[in-house]
Parts: C-alpha cells; structure tokens; sequence
C-alpha cells in the first residue's frame, strides 16, 4: 500500500495529444499527478492544454468546477517538444496511433528515457499488450490502460494484462485508476479485451436482422431501447461511425482467426464503401440535420378491443407470468387461470395462443397446436413496462387472424406492437441471450470474471445491466435461466446453422445444473 500510495503524486508522461491522450492528461493532472504532455505534431500538446483551459474556464463559469481547481490542474500540465523532458516520469501512457509498430518503437525509446521501474502503459483498444511489450528489456513493466471516451466522462478503465505483465504493476495501475476517480477492470490481452469483445453481437444481432428483412432500423432501435438500452444499435453505430465500428469488427474476427460467432456483416460494409458513414457523414442507417437525425415513427397500431369470450389461462411463473396475469385482468376485467407448470410464458383465450419468445418461432408451436392461432412476442422487463412501450411481435402467415389477436392483445396489455419477422428469439430476447453468451465465453476464457464483465458493460458502453445480471434475471434461478438462454441460442443455432450460436459451456454447464464457484479472479 505504502508503494501505492508513493505513487499518487508521481510524474506521469502521456504522449499523444489527441482526443484520448488530452483526456488522459487531464484525468491524472485533476488526480494531482505532475503531467508532461508529448506529441510528434509541432504545437499538438500546447494546442490540447489551452483547449483544457478553455474547457475548465467553462465549467468554472457554469458554477461545477472551482477556480483554483481549474488553475491548478492546468498548472500541472506541462506541454514539451521533445521526450527527454520527461525523465523523472514514473508512469508513461501512450495514446499515440493505433499502430504495433509504432507503439513498440516509442516503448523502446522510453526504455531509455525512464527510470528502470517507471511503467509503461498503453491505452491501445485493438493491439495485444503482449504484442506492445515483446522485444523490450523489461516487458513486465508493460500493461494495457484501456480508458473510454470521453476520458473524463467515462469511468472505466481496462487493466490489460499482457502474457508477461508483472502483477504488481497491474495492481498499482488498477489502485492509480481507483485514485483518479476511475472504475477499474482487470481483463486479459485477448482481441477486443471485454467491451469490444462482449459488445459485439449487439451491433452484430441488430445487422443480422437487417440482412434478414427482419425488421427495420428504426424498429429494432425503438425495441431495444424499450429494453432498457440508452440507445439502439443502429442509432449507435450511427453515433461512433460505421467505419470505426467495422474495423473493430472486423479486427477482433481476424484475431480470432475468422471465429464465425464475430464475421462482420455485408450490410454495414456496403454502408461503409458508400460512404454513409453514420452521424459524421450526415447519412448512415438515418439521415442527419442540423436537428438531428429523421427517425421515422413506429407505424401506427389499428386494433379492436379484445374479446374475452371465456377465461384467459396465463401460462407459465415468474415476474413476466405474474405481470402478464395482472395486465390481463386490469385490461380485460375478466378472469384469469394460472398455469404456473407450463414451461412457456403466455397466454390462451380461445383458439389464440400468444407466447414470449423462449427461441421458437410462431410457425413451431402452432405446429404443435395446429388447432390455435399463435403468436410470439418478444421478452419484456416488467420493471419497465409503461404504457405505450415498442414490442417486437411476430406470427406466423398462416395465422393472419392470429396476428389481429396478437396485435389487439398486445396493444391491451400496454405495447406498442411491432410487427417483425417470425425469427428466433426476435430482438431483445435474442441480443441479450447473444450478449450473455459472449460476456460467459470470455469468463470461460480467463478475459475477466462475472464482477468485471458486468461492471465493463455497464460503465463502458452504458449497458442497463450487466451481461451476469441478466443471465441471473432471465428466469429467476440460476439453472433455469441458463437453460432459458440456452434454449434461445440453440433455437437460433438450429435455424441458421453454424458457429455463430454456439452456447457458451459456462451457461451449458449451468444449464444442466452444474455449479462451480464464482471465481473472483479469473485471470
Ligand atoms: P488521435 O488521432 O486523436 O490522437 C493521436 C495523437 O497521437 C495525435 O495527436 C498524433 O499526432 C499523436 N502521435 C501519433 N504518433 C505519435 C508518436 N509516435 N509519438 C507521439 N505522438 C504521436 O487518436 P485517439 O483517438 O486519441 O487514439 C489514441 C489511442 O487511443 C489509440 O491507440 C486508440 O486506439 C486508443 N483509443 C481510442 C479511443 C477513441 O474513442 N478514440 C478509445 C480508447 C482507446
């Protein structure tokens, strides 16, 4: 702890003045550190401190930062021409181009530079830390120090573990993190680290459906974030630029060695050679003005009032089937029969049948009841369910009288119904079995442990819950949540075929009621 504490005050040297690099500097400055400023480009760290300082000045007029503090962390910083003036730099982070090459050279040069036990960080998103440290004298004192953009905003920081970090120096930089106001993660050197990594399917899920006819981008926006996501996917890859987004992409599927579970979509690769680049280049799945982008609307719902001409029998247990039975009885004012055995959730009023998605399409259980008319809708969060909320809803063309039902039933129950595809596991059910499966693949794979990926997600890219915290709320317990998100993926696996849908052997171990301990540390 001593050591730790020595460190709170060290010289810290950030190089690369750009928009990470000048987040960094004002993170660690803000934290008390004395920070020298670097960057290749004649005037760059001069250039990023007065922008400092004119964004503090702001702060300080608008009353949430204190004059002295303003003065104080700028004074702090020191922007130099050339890395000599640097010496006594006890912590080095690189946010210089994302390139190995480059990277490396600049890591040898410091070498020389700084004391022998300085560390040298790198806040690299796509390149293997072990890769950044080989071919140095001392590579242990070499980690990864992921930040998120807007540094100052975003509290995550990745400790990256390269294959031959020393791990006292992955914890001082995850105690340093700590100290700058930071929620560190320790996670290991693997493509993508955990949020590049876990995030995928979401972008991925979301293109498939597009490729598909599915639904359209405005749809699976409005559902998702119905779901609880502070924005939609297509919206989002919008937002971060399809071309920086496909390169992510396609980096981690290389460096998985062209893993199917990560292969980049034709649909966002045409937007990218077409130049509709998302929010930046006014144009990408929506079209950008100055007032923003023009979503169209959710179509309008035409519906009748349901008729409830006999009891409605809610199907299945769980806070779903208990919600389910309440806005029935609230909409209907008639009675309601549990079946709290049955393994599905949903419920039948006549001949309809109106099912949550647990991976089958419409079209598989009306064949096992050709006598009803079924309809599959998506999963919900009874928590957030308010009047109005986009659900998607599917059936089957066979049971067009259904889809009236389920359409009118749905509007009753307080959605918005909106039509799609009859897929597995439709979007939300889908996306979150997908995003649960990958964040269970890379615990398998020692990247982090359930705590880490959990708080990643959530501090990282804004998740509403962590990829653990839904696999414990799909279906209450442990066992048969699991098995719940099994059954969606193997539904999807038998539907598309290949390796994309693989289940996960953390969640096929628990799904089958094994129950190893949590491990705290997984690396
Ligand atoms: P940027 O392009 O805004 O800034 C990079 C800066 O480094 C430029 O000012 C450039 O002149 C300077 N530079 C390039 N080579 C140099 C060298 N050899 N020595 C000194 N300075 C050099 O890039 P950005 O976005 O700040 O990214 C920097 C690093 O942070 C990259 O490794 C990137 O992958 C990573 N990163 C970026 C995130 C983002 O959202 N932009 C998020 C997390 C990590």
């Amino acid at each position: 702890m001593n050591e730790v504490l020595s460190w709170t005050t060290a010289p810290v040297l950030v190089i690369g003045a750009g928009i990470m690099g000048a987040g960094i500097a004002q993170v660690a400055a803000q934290a008390g550190h004395p920070v020298f400023l670097f960057d290749l480009r004649e005037g760059a760290s001069s250039k990023a401190k007065q922008q400092l300082e004119m964004t503090l000045s702001g702060l300080v007029a608008k009353g949430r930062l204190s004059e002295e503090a303003a003065k104080q962390t700028v004074g702090r910083i020191t922007a130099i021409a050339s890395l000599e003036e640097a010496g006594s730099a006890l912590l080095a982070v690189e946010a210089i181009v994302e390139n190995l090459e480059a990277k490396r050279t600049l890591l040898r040069q410091l070498e020389e530079l700084l004391p022998s036990h300085a560390i040298l960080a790198t806040n690299t998103s796509s390149i293997s830390v072990t890769a950044i440290a080989n071919g140095l004298r001392h590579p242990e004192r070499v980690v990864g120090m992921h930040f998120f953009n807007p540094v100052p905003l975003m509290k995550l920081v990745e400790v990256v573990h390269g294959l031959q970090t020393q791990q006292q120096v992955a914890e001082t930089i995850f105690e340093l993190a700590k100290g700058w106001g930071k929620v560190p993660v320790h996670a290991k050197s693997t493509p993508g680290f955990i949020v590049n990594r876990i995030a995928r399917p979401f972008y991925a899920e979301a293109l498939a459906i597009l490729q598909e006819q599915g639904a359209q981008p405005h749809e699976i926006d409005a559902c998702l974030v119905a779901a609880g996501f502070r924005m939609g996917p297509c919206a989002l890859m919008d937002l971060i630029g399809h071309d920086t987004n496909f390169a992510v992409t396609q980096s981690v599927y290389a460096a998985n060695f062209f893993d199917k579970r990560f292969v980049p979509s034709i649909v966002q690769k045409e937007l990218v050679d077409g130049g509709l680049l998302g929010r930046k280049a006014g144009r990408g799945f929506y079209t950008y003005g100055p007032d923003g982008a023009a979503v169209p609307p959710l179509s309008a719902v035409e519906t009748r009032p349901v008729v409830v001409s006999r009891d409605v029998v809610v199907h299945g247990s769980g806070l779903q089937a208990d919600w389910l039975a309440n806005a029935v009885v609230a909409a209907t004012g008639g009675n309601v029969t549990r079946a709290p055995s049955s393994v599905t959730v949903g419920l039948v009023a006549g001949d309809f049948e109106l099912v949550m998605t647990d991976g089958r399409c419409a079209w598989e259980i009306s064949s096992a009841h050709p006598e009803r008319h079924v309809a599959v809708f998506d999963r919900f969060n009874p928590r957030l369910v308010e009047h109005g909320r986009p659900l998607p809803l599917a059936y089957t063309a066979a049971t067009a009288e259904g889809a009236e039902n389920a359409r009118s039933w749905l509007a009753a129950l307080g959605f918005h119904p909106v039509f799609m595809k009859d897929s597995p596991g439709l979007v939300v059910a889908r996306t979150i079995a997908m995003l649960a499966n990958e964040a269970a693949d890379a615990v398998t794979h020692g990247v982090c442990d359930e705590f880490g990926a959990d708080s990643a997600m959530k501090l990282g890219v804004n998740y509403p819950a962590g990829p653990f915290e839904w696999v414990r709320q799909w279906n209450g317990d442990l066992l048969s949540s699991c098995a719940g998100i099994a059954q969606v993926l193997d539904c999807l696996d038998a539907y598309y075929r290949g390796e994309r849908y693989r289940v996960s052997p953390w969640i096929r171990e628990r799904a089958a009621g094994a129950q190893p301990p949590l491990r705290k540390d997984a690396r």
